[in-house]
């Protein structure tokens, strides 16, 4: 069985880039359908960074999906770089008047799937073999099977937010196709653990054993991370290790104060740097994870891609409404030179923080250097500050 149906926007992928622009198209009246490799539960399940941006935090409210976020999210004025026992406290606000928000790209996913749900909008979940056609023409389509039924969806534009491993960057042809990457010899060990966090503000530790982090979801939840080798696996590390590795890495105050207890998730991320250009082909627009990657350090890979659906939905809104197509047609330039912006201050900061396996004396000489730096000179915090908090859309 087939079923046919056409909407304005085929939004391929259901996580946080495809159901806000999802959200944003349904405020100006555009319909949109999203298609959904995994379950509702599925997606619900990742565990994901949780520092939001004020730009996404705009986004959200401009969705009427940022209730939960205003009574739940944890504003955030600074943060904490430390180096062994040494730290550095970064005021944003000192440097730049905006703060970020502390709150789960889990519960952010959750509230927009639930607004979704209540709009009655169309998501097909478990889909499978979802192919795009005719992408360069006035009449791109797309098919894909879900739960036995083959389904074709007309529409006047596909949103590719399927993620690094999904298909719609690949309807891009090779050869218009380049793809720039650095994969990291190390991954970040995660665990949440409902123990107080030990620090109201998050810390980013350097240290001789390597690098970690100490992050929050509320005021008895904690995230914290420890960096571990690429070929680490999670069973090789129980709770005690866990503790025992991020007491070795924190400055002594903390070490003595954290509150530890079993962990309720623990998982490893693999780091890596990714942009593919172009992020458009035709009918075809990219956002998020799909067309780009960054190391954790930072926080922006949710904040990038919220960056990305700003853009379309700006350009999808001027055209729908304006009938001004300029805007879609500069999508990818557009996107990328913020995209890049933030590629390099995420390299930066993970330069800056870890240990790398082929780092020589002099490498760490300079790495020191470069803590001390910033620990005296106020435009180098103003720098990471300006940075951290988001740059302009
Ligand atoms: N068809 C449909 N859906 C797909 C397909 C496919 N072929 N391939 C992947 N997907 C789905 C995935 O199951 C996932 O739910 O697309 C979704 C992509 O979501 P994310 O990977 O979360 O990417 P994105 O929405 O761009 O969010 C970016 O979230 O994943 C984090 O680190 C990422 O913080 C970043 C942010
Ligand atoms: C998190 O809370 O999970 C988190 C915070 C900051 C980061 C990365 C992850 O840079």
């Amino acid at each position: 069985m087939t079923t046919q149906r056409r909407v304005q926007v085929a939004i391929i992928g259901g996580g946080p880039s495809g159901l806000l622009l999802g959200q944003l198209l349904h405020t100006i009246g555009v319909d949109a359908i999203v298609l959904e490799r995994k379950t509702r539960d599925y997606v619900l399940s990742r565990i994901r960074a949780g520092v939001l941006e004020q730009g996404l935090v705009t986004l959200m409210e401009e969705a009427g999906t940022a209730d939960r976020l205003h009574r739940e999210g944890i504003t955030h004025d600074g943060t904490v770089i430390s180096y062994g026992n040494t730290q550095i406290a970064i005021p944003f606000t000192k440097h730049v008047a905006k703060p970020v928000t502390v709150y789960g790209q889990t519960e952010l996913t959750r509230d927009l799937y639930d607004a979704r749900e209540h709009t009655g909008a169309t998501t097909l979940f478990n889909v499978t073999n979802v192919t795009l056609s005719d992408i360069t023409d006035d009449s791109p389509y797309v098919e894909c099977e879900a739960n036995g039924v083959r389904h074709r969806i007309d529409c006047d534009f596909i949103a590719g937010c399927d993620g690094f491993h999904g298909v719609s960057r690949q309807h891009i042809p090779a050869a218009c196709r380049q793809e720039f990457e650095k994969v990291y010899p190390f991954g970040w060990l995660g665990i949440l653990s409902e123990t107080p966090p030990v620090h109201d503000e998050l810390i980013y530790a350097n240290s001789d054993d390597g690098f970690a982090l100490c992050s929050m979801r509320g005021a008895h939840l904690s995230r914290y991370y420890v960096q571990v080798a690429a070929t680490e696996s999670v069973d090789q590390w129980d709770d005690n290790a866990f503790w025992s590795a991020l007491r070795r890495r924190i400055p002594e105050q903390f070490a003595d104060t954290l509150v530890t207890g079993p962990s309720i998730e623990k998982s490893i991320a693999p780091l890596r740097s990714f942009v593919c250009e172009p992020m458009q082909w035709g009918k075809l627009f990219l956002c998020g994870d799909a067309a780009h990657i960054v190391p954790p350090t930072g926080a922006k890979g949710l904040n990038t891609a919220a960056s990305d659906v700003r853009y379309l939905f700006d350009a999808l809104k001027t055209h729908y409404v304006n009938r001004d197509s300029e805007a879609l047609r500069n999508y990818s330039q557009t996107a990328l030179a913020r995209v890049w912006k933030v590629e390099r201050f995420s390299h930066w900061m993970t330069s800056l923080l870890h240990r790398f396996p082929e780092q020589t004396d002099f490498d760490l000489k300079i790495q020191q250097a470069e803590l001390s730096f910033l620990a005296e000179n106020q435009s180098a915090q103003a720098s990471l500050a300006i940075n951290y908090v988001g740059l302009p859309y």
